[in-house]
């Protein structure tokens, strides 16, 4: 690969193509921890939408009435994407899933059987022969009453080949119009998987079919496996945003779409995803599922374009191709600062003072890197907060002027409240009290209205220090304010309170540095 043509913005191919087939409502939100209600569902479903993905998954309508009414409100909502709705070989479910799809502009019943020799025999109970009758019959049906018709073997990648041609091809013949072969258990390698897409495409003799592939990530292969199926000829991948889903999750569909996007020349297909959507679709759901996206996430994770060492950074400065393979923009990430560390250099430091008004001759820079490699050596994230502060000769770990005197916080039944009563360094007492849908954002809006300093909140991540009974809870937020992004943090052995103090941490830095600007316009050591 020619490193100048790393960071490359091809446009996206409108054929050959792999069709998205998002699943995060469906494989994704039936995983521990990424329950959604109805109103959620909703909202993710218009957001995956507006990010292009081909077909949705919404649910499974046979599982519960609430899944029932998932489906079908999202079917009557969307006018692009084809809705999907999951069913059993069974005439009950597959009703229940075409009277769920009725008011669908597209709608797709996606049926599943087990295959493999060991579901075969341990789960279903079923000879080759009878499998193969189920899923006909299935098919069917199902075409009878929709129009398009997907046929998903389940356990795939554990199947004879020859029988999982066989039964492709009496699916397809049946009116299957997507054939699925999912690693039910993420097992296989991307080169088994790349054999057996070829295999099927030899022996399946259905024209218009298109293959699939539906790949879980119990070995860390999702992604791999889903793009050696694309490069041995699927059309369509299934996965989910963020890689949710059952047990190591699904393939990731940021993963698998950028993967496309970026090697273009080499895979030869792209997708429709608008992928400057991506990075909103997944902190959308992050928010919404209350899980956070891992730091160092690939595509959507917060440090997903973060350059620290020193060598990268100023490689980077010079020519983003150096170590930048795609621009943050093109996931939807607007302006991602370099988050300077203990291996940043003088010239980074120079570059983002530079970056935030701060131009400095040498001798500043040269005290400004002293105190800013003192403050590396307490903290291992830099932020452009602390810069300003250096820059205007304060002590970026100050405390006041706010300390908490007294807070309490309860939650009932999805809504919480706060109440909080603050000392500010002048003598003066404020207290306030809010509700919110969760004890964090209650406590941030009491906060905000006792020192009237107005925040959002756009990233919070809680994380245990600790086991046990000693165990603290440390606060991570992310806030912005008039514009400017602030990050406050701390721990506590109780979460509401680590809480409160990581966002008055950053009312105090907003109100210090308020003050600091107030006394001294252009201090010493900064030309603002
Ligand atoms: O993993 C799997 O096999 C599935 C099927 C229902 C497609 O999720
Ligand atoms: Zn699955």
């Amino acid at each position: 690969m020619n490193p100048d043509t790393a960071v490359s913005n091809p446009p996206q191919a409108e054929e050959p193509r792999v069709r998205i087939f998002d699943t995060t409502l469906r494989d994704g939100e039936q995983a521990p921890g990424f329950a959604l209600d109805r109103h959620a569902k909703l909202r993710i479903a218009q957001s995956l939408e507006a990010l292009g993905v081909d077909v949705l998954e919404a649910g499974f309508p046979q599982a519960s009435d609430e899944d029932f009414s998932a489906v079908r409100e999202i079917a009557r909502q969307l006018r692009q994407t084809t809705v999907c709705a999951l069913a059993r070989c069974q005439s009950g479910d597959i009703e229940r899933a075409a009277q769920a799809l009725d008011g669908a502009r597209r709608g797709r019943i996606h049926l599943f059987l087990s295959t493999s020799p060991l579901h075969r025999e341990h789960k279903l109970g079923m000879s080759r022969a009878q499998v193969l009758d189920t899923a006909v019959a299935a098919v069917a049906r199902a075409r009878g009453l929709c129009h398009e018709v997907e046929f998903s073997a389940e356990d795939a990648l554990r199947t004879e080949p020859e029988f999982l041609a066989e039964v492709f091809a009496a699916v397809a013949a049946a009116g299957a119009g997507t054939l699925n072969a999912p690693d039910t258990v993420g097992y296989a390698t991307p080169a088994e998987v790349a054999t057996l897409f070829g295999y099927l495409r030899e022996r399946v003799p259905a024209e218009d079919v298109v293959f699939s592939a539906h790949c879980h990530d119990d070995l860390g292969l999702a992604v791999a496996n889903s793009l050696a199926a694309v490069g041995a000829g699927a059309r369509q991948v299934e996965c989910t945003i963020n890689g949710i889903g059952e047990r190591a999750g699904n393939a990731a569909l940021e993963e698998v779409v950028m993967a496309l996007r970026v090697r273009a020349p080499y895979y030869g297909v792209g997708t429709r995803i608008d992928t400057r959507r991506l990075h909103a679709a997944s902190q959308l759901l992050s928010t919404l599922t209350r899980q956070p996206v891992p730091r160092n996430k690939a595509i959507v994770g917060a440090n997903a374009f973060a350059h620290e060492s020193g060598i990268h950074q100023h490689g980077v400065l010079r020519h983003r191709g150096t170590y930048e393979i795609m621009r943050p923009q093109d996931v939807g990430v607007a302006d991602v600062p370099l988050v300077l560390g203990r291996h940043s250099g003088r010239h980074a430091l120079r570059q983002r003072l530079a970056a935030l008004g701060h131009a400095t001759d040498e001798a500043t820079l040269d005290a400004l890197f002293e105190r800013f490699k003192a403050l590396t050596a307490r903290r291992s994230e830099i932020h452009d907060e602390d810069l300003a502060a250096l820059a205007l000769g304060l002590d970026p770990d100050a405390q006041g002027p706010w300390s908490i005197a007294q807070l309490h916080s309860a939650s009932h039944l999805g809504s919480a409240s706060a109440s909080v009563r603050l000392a500010h360094e002048d003598g003066r007492m404020a207290a306030e009290a809010a509700i919110g849908e969760g004890p964090v954002e209650a406590m941030l809006r009491a906060i905000e209205r006792a020192t009237g300093c107005p925040l959002e909140l756009t990233d919070f991540q809680l994380r245990a220090i600790g086991e046990g009974g000693d165990a603290e809870g440390e606060a991570r937020l992310t806030a912005r304010h008039e514009g400017r992004v602030w990050h406050g943090s701390a721990a506590s052995n109780d979460i509401v309170e680590a809480t409160a103090l990581a966002v008055l941490s950053i009312v105090n830095r907003i109100a210090r540095e308020a003050a600091a600007r107030r006394a001294a316009p252009a201090p010493q050591g900064a030309i603002a």
